[in-house]
């Protein structure tokens, strides 16, 4: 796909609708991890340079088309006048006399945080008449939301189609990235995808064997994948309807010569606690009173030696309850491992998905590895092989 992008246009005095992703998590009304509002910034500013009266359209939680002041975008501008070092202005609506009244006042270089797009229901609905009201305050619009893109509503991608559109720098980061490691890899790629459910996770698992050249399966999920092959799995979490599914899955990864990673052996407990008392088990020999918590010594081992001999990973989803120690110790391994290898030039590497940065976070590796994506939902259906609206709105 081609795309118009930032460094395409004078943007000199024109207003920029840009959607940004401000759904970011808030702690006691205050902004608690400002990692979105960091991946907006460079277009932010370079828009700011280029002259541009820069206009940001976001969306935060699901009001569901109703005016929700507790979903309110306004808390986040002190946060984000901080990042980008520059006055925010804030409009109570992002459509009608109250957003063309801020807009108007704007002088280039100026900023200006509209409303929750989310409070009217023409947004979810990708109505033309909801699009068009936006599009009335722009000259062109630009779409930095690659977390978002997944969603087909009126500021992801009906704004696409009314104004010049031009692809973010994030979007354009993102985009790249995941073309890197999915669409030309250099091979061999490997896939780690944890996680509790093989049931939301489906489409990701059969998508994958068919494009990767090994696949390492992890968390709750690896259960019902050894429980479908027989093995016994105690009291963990397991979808023991699902078990057919597993061997379905199992079945295509042969049938594409894909290598298929399951544990080898498995850390227990039988309370999930912090600092619970862990042991280590073989196949097969957990108690009907132990829970399976993490990966084992020896799977994690073999992980990090298929690291050695690829030269792709993509990483979606923890390999055990990694919020617990001691059973973060395998994802914590397999992540440091990972970046190890990034930084010695020997592997790409991409991470992505809600739980995946919190993971890396936690192993303090989120910054090592060669990229980790700001997406949750969008990153599962890419990696799934899904065409994005928002994504396809754009390109030329
Ligand atoms: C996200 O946080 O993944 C995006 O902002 C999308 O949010 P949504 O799932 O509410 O559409």
């Amino acid at each position: 796909m081609t795309f118009k992008t930032l460094d395409d246009a004078d943007f000199s005095g024109k207003r920029a609708l840009v959607r940004v992703d401000f759904n970011v998590p808030m702690h006691e009304g205050e902004v608690s991890d400002d990692t979105r509002l960091q991946a907006a910034a460079p277009t932010i500013q370079k828009l700011r340079q280029g002259g541009a009266k820069v206009v940001l359209l976001a969306h935060f939680d699901r009001p569901k088309g109703k005016v929700t002041p507790s979903m309110s975008l306004e808390p986040i501008v002190p946060a984000l006048a901080k990042v980008i070092g520059a006055p925010v202005a804030f409009a109570a609506d992002c459509v009608g006399e109250v957003a063309t009244a801020a807009v108007d006042a704007l002088r280039p270089g100026d900023v200006l945080l509209l409303e929750n797009v989310r409070f009217h229901g023409g947004e979810e609905a990708n109505d033309p008449a909801f699009a068009k009201a936006l599009a009335a305050n722009g000259d062109l619009y630009v779409n930095d939301a690659f977390s978002a893109a997944h969603r087909a509503h009126a500021s992801t991608e009906g704004l696409a189609h009314l104004l010049p559109a031009y692809a973010g720098e994030q979007m354009r980061l993102e985009l790249s990235a995941l073309d890197k490691a999915l669409g030309k890899p250099e091979r061999p790629v490997l896939g780690i995808v944890g996680g509790s459910k093989v049931s939301t996770k489906l489409e990701l698992l059969s998508h994958l064997v068919t494009k990767l050249d090994k696949l390492a399966i992890g968390g709750g999920m690896a259960n019902t994948f050894l429980h479908a092959q027989g093995h016994d799995v105690g009291a963990s979490y397991c979808e023991k309807d699902m078990a057919e599914t597993a061997r379905d899955i199992i079945r295509l990864a042969g049938q594409h010569n894909c290598k298929l990673f399951l544990p080898l052996d498995i850390v227990v407990a039988e309370k999930m606690a912090p600092g619970a008392p862990a042991r280590v088990r073989t196949l097969g020999a957990v108690d009907e009173h132990e829970r399976i918590l993490d990966a084992g010594p020896e799977t994690v081992e073999r992980l990090c030696r298929a690291m050695d001999n690829s030269k792709t990973l993509i990483w979606n989803g923890p390999l055990g309850v990694f919020e617990m120690p001691p059973f973060d110790k395998g994802t914590v391994t397999a992540a440091r491992h990972a970046a190890s290898l990034v930084k010695a030039g020997k592997l790409v590497a991409v991470a992505g998905g809600g739980d995946t940065v919190a993971a890396l976070n936690a192993a303090g590796c989120a910054d090592d590895l060669t990229f980790v994506s700001t997406a949750g939902g969008a990153f599962l259906e890419w990696m799934e092989g899904k065409t994005l609206p928002g994504v396809a709105a754009l390109s030329q």
